[in-house]
């Protein structure tokens, strides 16, 4: 894979700018977009992300992965998570992965991955990965849920751009390993790197609050749960959170 690096002082959204370009002319994959202030910045389940301008990074990363079977799909979450706590554990430790894909740092939230796939049949003819970091951000004023940044947890102001250039040679290896018998490896990796991956946890279902431990990911990214009672429970994003 080949990175190509476009910056923009700012913009809605860069995923939204990446799908529109790609549309217009075809781009390579490996192309990547970042910016310093994102107008419209977009979360998982329709939420917006909020990143103070020049402060942090936030770009897209455009992939086709037609190798990946799209019952499969997660394998290329798997791949993206684990990119970005390989930069992370450069910088210090506490770093976990929250199932699908928030990266943690103890209880709170570093980054965020947006993942846009275009399916062509039962492959991925495109897939526009837009991630969050927070890096320099000294305070978070708005209502999203216990976030924190790079300087919180180092005491230091970090270069943004070298962060970037890190995943992408981070992500360089991560994704050869999705084209391999080390696809296996990565799906064990990012098991070992969940967050709670540890005991047992508290978890709400339809208001239904309950006690169990992390089984398992499936290829499609489903989450596994034993319950206390030894049950195995089976739920898709959005069907269960974490209390
Ligand atoms: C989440 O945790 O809800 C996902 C957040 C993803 C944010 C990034 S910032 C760069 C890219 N452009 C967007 O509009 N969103 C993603």
């Amino acid at each position: 894979i080949i990175f190509t690096k476009e910056h923009l002082a700012e913009t809605d959204s860069t995923n939204t700018y990446l799908q529109q370009l790609d549309a217009d002319r075809h781009l390579p994959e490996g192309y990547i977009v970042y910016t310093d202030a994102q107008r419209a910045g977009r979360g998982q389940r329709g939420n917006s992300w909020e990143s103070q301008p020049g402060k942090n990074l936030t770009f897209s990363l455009l992939l086709r992965p037609e190798h990946i079977p799209a019952n499969q799909q997660f394998l290329l979450s798997q791949a993206v998570s684990l990119a970005v706590t390989d930069v992370l554990n450069r910088y210090a430790s506490g770093f976990s992965i929250k199932w699908p894909n928030d990266i943690y740092w103890e209880d709170k939230k570093i980054a965020g991955i947006l993942i846009e796939n275009v399916l062509s049949g039962s492959t991925f003819a495109r897939s526009i990965v837009g991630i969050g970091l927070n890096i320099n951000q000294e305070r978070f004023i708005s209502d999203a849920p216990n976030p924190v940044s790079l300087f919180q947890i180092t005491g230091h102001i970090h270069d943004i751009e070298a962060v970037l250039d890190q995943f992408a040679e981070a992500f360089r290896t991560r994704y050869l390993q999705t084209f391999t018998t080390s696809a296996q490896n990565l799906r064990e990796e990012y098991l070992t790197t969940l967050y709670r991956n540890d005991g047992l946890y508290p978890y709400c279902s339809e208001g239904e609050t309950f006690y169990a431990l992390i089984a398992g990911v499936e290829p499609d990214g489903h989450l596994i749960l034993t319950t206390e009672s030894g049950q195995e429970r089976r739920f898709a994003f959005k069907e269960v959170s974490f209390l």
